[in-house]
């Protein structure tokens, strides 16, 4: 099948994009290469560096004619959503806006059209906001405390109004908080990416605020198997992806500072103003309905990761 990704240079789709290809399938990224970087992607997989803003990226769904789609293009940093909700909005909404109707119109008149679908990368870490079920299902009432959240949420009642109104097949996965070979170091989303990349440059790690803030960490690999099974299995709606284990982030800076043999204090900074204090996703809905289910554990997950930002040799395995 011919595959979309959108945002294939970045973290997530870049081993997303290297999946599809080693399973016989073509794959079509579009990236501004604004995270992303060129060294990601695939060699195998046709590049188009563009906006998904840019009303242009129509004629390259008129040329590719891709069944699927994985829409993984995001400005994903939290506080630059809060600094500024327009730009925000204007890559996460009407980005997202503008791939979702150009698949749209190319699949009205596609062949293969019962085949086609939709496969979105939503947030579970941030949309629940400050749940008091742990882990949280997805019927948990949405409350999203950022404007990034809040863009995730806008793009899943979209995705739900084109399916009710124009049939189309959609997938939107609520991914909890994903680490892995290959992460920015350098964002602000990605405590074990920072954290592996500051202990192994011999760098002191600043742990916000007291550390006791806990989120659900899943291993890329196993993300990328969720968003195969969404486009294999015939279901559509929203699932959590996530492991429902509850780790707290000093937790993870002393199981880093041992895997990294680093020989930094354990400092605390100020907490962030708003962070959420809790995040842990249900995943009993992806379990039965995908047959989806975390492969790694936590220190299985980690040690990969680190041994990747430690070398970053055998860069296209995970
Ligand atoms: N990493 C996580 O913990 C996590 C958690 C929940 C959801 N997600 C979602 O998963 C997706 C991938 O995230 P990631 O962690 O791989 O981040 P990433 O920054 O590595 O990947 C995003 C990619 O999108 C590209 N991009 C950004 N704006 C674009 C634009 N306007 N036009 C075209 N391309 C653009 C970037 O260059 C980058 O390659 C995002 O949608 C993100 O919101 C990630």
């Amino acid at each position: 099948m011919k595959c979309l990704v959108t945002g294939g240079a970045g973290f997530i789709g870049s081993h997303l994009a290297d999946r599809l290809i080693g399973d016989g399938h073509q794959v079509v990224v579009i990236d501004n290469l604004s995270t992303g970087k060129r060294e990601n992607l695939n060699p195998k997989a046709k590049f188009y560096k563009i906006d998904v803003r840019d009303s242009k990226i129509s004629q390259i769904f008129k040329k590719e004619r891709s069944e699927l789609v994985f829409h993984l293009a995001s400005q994903i940093d939290v506080r630059k959503s809060v600094e500024n909700s327009v730009e925000d909005a204007k890559i996460n909404i009407l980005g997202s806006l503008n791939v979702i109707q150009n698949f749209i119109s190319i699949n009205r008149q596609n062949p293969h059209k019962s085949t086609s679908k939709f496969i979105f990368a939503s947030t579970g870490g941030a949309i629940y906001g400050e749940a008091n079920v742990i882990p949280t299902p997805e019927g948990y009432p949405e409350f999203p405390l950022s404007p990034y959240s809040i863009a995730k949420l806008t793009i899943e009642k979209y995705l739900n109004y084109y399916h009710k109104v124009f049939g189309l097949s959609y997938i939107s996965l609520r991914l909890a908080n994903i680490y892995g070979p290959r992460q920015n170091s350098k964002g602000e989303a990605g405590v074990v990416a920072i954290f592996c990349d500051e202990m192994l440059s011999k760098k002191q790690p600043i742990i916000n605020g007291s550390g006791w803030q806990t989120r659900d960490f899943v291993f890329v690999g196993d993300v990328v198997e969720a968003n195969i099974l969404a486009l294999k299995k015939n279901k559509i709606g929203i699932f959590n992806i996530g492991t429902a284990k509850e780790t707290n982030v000093n937790t993870i800076f002393k199981k880093l500072k041992e895997l990294t043999g680093s020989k930094c204090k354990e400092i605390h900074g100020p907490a962030l103003l708003g962070e959420q204090k809790r995040s842990c996703l249900n995943f009993l809905k992806a379990k039965k309905e995908l047959g989806w289910k975390p492969k790694y554990s936590l220190d299985k997950g980690l040690n990969k990761t680190m041994e990747w930002f430690r070398n970053k040799s055998d860069f296209r395995k995970i």
